[in-house]
């Protein structure tokens, strides 16, 4: 799909389709009336019938008589005005490109919404309106006999000469992060049998090589020699070799001074039974999407070469399946991970946390230079969806500086977290009779003691968790996310990352 910044104005434009967004008690009629007379007719019959009020989520598409430069005008709501955010404006933007796509529409242009101040500038229209309906349009068929005949190919953002260098600024910012977003939604939506460890070690190489990323795969051998017994006790049950991926990012040159290095680590758990703790069957195939905090990195990986941001960056995948197996971890066990913390199983289905503790600890240890910050990403609680539902992240760190730079990231780029505590009460319950942790708290406050229980593998390292589990996919189309993978935590990381270099 090509996406460009056009700076024809309304008035002189030819188009398939022009999508306009108007706030709630607005009115369209002087654009309308630029996209011809036929659209000026038009949009009084609607007005006059009320069906337009500008409702956030509204779309009404206009046909402009067959003899107009414009062949369809789609009108989008986009709410209260002083309402308005540019997450809004994102699904608004997606909402009107899969209108135009339902019209058959192979080329769609976008007239950036009008108003005063810092929402309005045509950098930040320009990112939202591109990651929008980037994100807007993505569609998931790579099983179905018939892959779908409407496709866009061409999306225009329409901008005034004066301000068209600063939207190309902001669409090529948009198009980096909605692409990324996408990759990692695809990631997730491939089935466990194509999904393995192997799968994404595969994908990581592609990566690499497209965006100019080093990359390391840790084999099990390699595992064994660095001590990561917890990472491999959750494997030993599976007949898929298990992964540690690690891709860098180096960032341009700037001057004499060495950029920090940051870590990401994402659970990678490409399916969860729940081993010999087994899962009930309702909702098992969910699991497939348990390696969602993994394509997360993978993909806030390719955004942060595609942003060619100023930090250093290292993202680190442990993959892995768990499978209940003659050869598989059991309650009772003990584990020894690479840190020398000596772990008794008392569930496996609580394997998140293992195979993320030798991800840490490789992170807090062994790279070079040591990182000033490490954040995680994972699918790791079910008490998390209890907790907050498929409204926000829940963000467990042991730094308040990094908890704040983490909110403002996610508040700019429309991945929503909440911080949770982190105090003794939960470390607490993470004490084993018979080892130096148990891998299970007690009941209740789940997502916390999980928190906890990854905190020993950081070291002194800044650390920030965010558990993903109502996020990373959803079962009902809200918005742009159809059902699936949504691609969460890469807008926020790659944010987050941005505002640190
Ligand atoms: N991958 C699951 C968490 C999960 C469950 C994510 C449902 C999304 C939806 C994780 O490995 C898990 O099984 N966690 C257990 C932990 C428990 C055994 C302490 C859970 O949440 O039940
Ligand atoms: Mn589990
Ligand atoms: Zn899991």
């Amino acid at each position: 799909m090509e996406i460009h910044v056009v700076e024809t104005a309304l008035g002189r434009l030819k188009a398939a389709a022009v999508v306009l967004f108007a706030a709630q008690g607005e009115s369209l009629r002087k654009r309308a009336s630029a996209c011809g007379q036929g659209y000026r007719e038009a949009l009084e019959t609607l007005e006059s019938s009320k069906s337009f009020s500008g409702e956030a989520g509204q779309v009404r598409t206009l046909t402009g008589g067959g003899k107009e430069r414009i062949a369809r005008v789609v009108l989008v709501g986009l709410g209260k005005r002083a309402k308005l955010t540019h997450e809004g404006l994102r699904h608004a933007a997606g909402a009107g490109v899969r209108a135009a796509r339902e019209l058959g529409a192979r080329e769609v242009a976008l007239a950036m919404p009008e108003g005063k101040g810092a929402f309005y500038r045509a950098e930040t229209l320009a990112e939202s309106l591109t990651e929008g309906s980037v994100v807007g349009l993505y569609r998931f068929e790579n099983y179905k006999r018939k892959s779908a005949e409407d496709v866009i190919e061409r999306i225009s953002v329409l901008a005034a000469p004066a301000q068209a260098k600063a939207a190309r600024r902001g669409l090529k910012e948009g198009r980096v992060l909605g692409e990324a977003v996408c990759f990692a939604r695809q990631l997730g939506n491939e089935p466990g049998n194509v999904a393995t460890p192997t799968f994404l070690a595969t994908e990581a190489a592609r990566i690499a090589e497209a965006h100019g990323l080093g990359l390391q795969v840790l084999e099990e051998d390699d595992m064994r020699a660095l001590g990561m017994g917890s990472l491999l006790g959750v494997s030993q049950g599976s007949s898929e070799p298990a992964k540690l991926i690690i891709l860098t990012y180096e960032p341009p040159a700037r001057g004499k001074k060495r950029p920090e290095t940051v870590a990401i680590v994402g659970k990678g758990l490409t399916f969860d039974t729940g081993g010999i703790s087994i899962k009930p069957a309702a909702k098992l195939e969910d699991m497939k999407f348990d390696m969602c905090g993994g394509a997360a990195v993978l993909g806030a990986m390719q955004a942060v070469a595609g942003l060619q941001i100023g930090v250093r960056v290292v993202g680190l995948v442990p993959a892995s399946e768990n499978m209940p197996d003659a050869a598989a971890y059991k309650p009772g066990d003990i584990l020894r991970a690479m840190n020398g913390t000596t772990i008794e199983i008392r569930n496996t289905d609580a394997e998140g946390r293992l195979i993320l503790a030798d991800a840490l600890a490789y992170a807090t240890s062994k790279l070079k230079p040591k990182p000033k910050a490490i954040v995680d990403l994972a699918t790791l609680t079910g008490a998390c969806v209890v907790a907050l539902g498929d409204g926000h992240a829940g963000l467990v760190s042991n730094t308040d500086g990094l908890a704040a730079e983490l909110l403002a990231a996610s508040a700019e780029s429309g991945d929503a977290i909440w911080r949770l505590p982190l105090t003794d009460t939960y470390r607490a319950q993470l004490e084993s009779p018979y080892a130096d942790l148990s891998n299970l708290g007690s009941p209740g406050a789940g997502t916390l003691t999980a928190a906890a229980f990854l905190e020993n593998f950081t070291g002194d390292v800044p650390w920030a968790h965010l558990d993903i589990a109502g996020m990373a996919w959803t079962a009902k189309k809200s918005g742009n996310f159809l059902v699936g993978a949504t691609g969460f935590g890469v807008r926020v990381i790659a944010r987050w990352l941005q505002s640190r270099g």
